[in-house]
């Protein structure tokens, strides 16, 4: 842990726009506003609709870690252990309980494909030091008796974690709200331009009309992050958007029939504590279409059923799409921007939203304040980094 020298064009921002409500947007304004800046967070929806509703909620940076991206395990694991001391912080501000649900995850394989991917993904997880636990299939229906007795194998994660994302940003709201930060949200509030001198941001024009004066701007806007009207071309960061379709069940004898996070194939199934299911997710590259779709439905609840029947006799009570803000390496933007003086970044946490949302804060605003921080980890999320140069077809878009 160094002291990281504040850049000359760096003040100390006492006035902090932030571009987006939603997981990112909150955590940063929570932590800045605790920390006696003047906050405001702006966005066109309610705080958490656009995205984070829609995640699973899945702290779970073993089993989404790609086996060849070692920074994003370290990001992720780092993220995963400020969690439980974050929970507790969060309930302590807000007075909202935001429960952990800490069981191993278990990944289940339902034919002899899936189990030698499992076996490849136990031995990669072995090679890096990560804990992996081979469970015969009649081990995993003992843990889960909703298994499907054809089940093939199952590895039992330890470590991670799960959360409610709607909880959280409730319960963000309420600490960013006490903590001073002004949260103003609906269609007034959207930015219709970022305001800046051509070497500094000055602050935000809305759609009512407002023009917000501003020493710092932090865009939090997930995949709409990149799209920010008034954003000069050098500074369009390449966020895409990469859509998740899931659905929530709800059993109405309450929670139990599962109890720990299931993954399969490019699937998974998250229980809730009243006995709510996210079963999720496609992976679709279709822009900013968020529309649920038959087959989708069809698929999930597929494979979800292969894996636990009892799934079919749930509830189906919602059908989700979110958008995931990519980057082209995979890894968030959290930082300066290369370009313009005083204009920051929260986005591009992709699959990883929810574990990464406390480090978030944590990052930014110790870059922000000039606080001692962890370079290693700022090095991964570093805006400035190659991998996020915008093409000229990106500073055009
Ligand atoms: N983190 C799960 C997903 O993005 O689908």
């Amino acid at each position: 842990v160094t002291e990281l020298p504040i850049a000359p064009n760096q003040t100390r921002p006492d006035d902090v726009l932030v571009l987006g409500a939603g997981l990112a947007g909150l955590t940063v304004g929570w932590e800045l506003a605790a920390a006696g800046c003047r906050v405001r967070i702006l966005d066109r929806e309610a705080p958490g609709q656009a995205t984070s509703r829609v995640a699973a909620g899945m702290l779970a940076p073993v089993t989404e870690a790609e086996p060849d991206d070692p920074q994003q395990l370290a990001l992720g694991r780092a993220a995963l252990a400020r969690w439980p001391g974050y929970a507790a912080e969060l309930e302590a501000a807000s007075g909202i309980v935001v429960p952990l649900r800490r069981r191993p995850t278990l990944a289940v394989a339902r034919d002899r494909d899936e189990a030698e991917a499992l076996e490849r993904f136990a031995g990669i997880r072995e090679r890096l030091g990560l804990p992996v636990e081979r469970l015969l299939p009649s081990a995993a229906r003992t843990l889960e008796p909703a298994l499907a007795p054809t089940l093939r194998g199952a590895l039992a994660v330890p470590d991670e974690q799960a959360v409610d994302p709607r909880v959280v940003v409730r319960a963000l709201a309420v600490a960013a709200g006490d903590a001073g930060a002004r949260i103003a949200t609906g269609p007034g509030s959207a930015v219709e331009e970022l305001l800046h001198d051509g070497t500094r941001v000055t602050g935000a024009r809305t759609a009512d009309g407002l023009e917000l004066r501003s020493e710092a701007v932090v865009i939090a806007a997930g995949s709409w992050s990149g799209r920010v009207p008034g954003l000069p071309g050098r500074d369009r960061l390449p966020v895409r958007p990469v859509k998740g379709q899931l659905l929530v069940l709800r059993d109405p004898q309450g929670p139990g029939m599962v109890e720990r996070v299931l993954r399969f194939g490019a699937g998974y199934l998250v229980p809730r504590d009243d006995g709510r299911y996210v079963l999720g997710a496609t992976t679709e590259e279709r822009g900013f279409d968020h529309a649920t779709t038959a087959w989708a439905v069809h698929d999930l609840l597929r494979d979800g059923a292969e894996l636990v029947p009892g799934l079919l006799e749930l509830e189906l009570r919602e059908t989700l799409a979110g958008l995931r803000p990519a980057t082209p390496d995979g890894h968030p933007a959290i930082g300066p921007s290369p370009g313009l003086a005083g204009l920051w970044w929260a986005t591009g946490h992709y699959r990883n939203g929810v574990l990464l949302a406390p480090l978030t804060g944590t990052l930014l605003a110790d870059r922000m304040l000039g606080r001692p921080t962890d370079e290693a980890l700022q090095a991964i999320v570093d805006p400035a980094r190659p991998a996020l140069t915008p093409t000229p077809e990106d500073a055009r878009a």
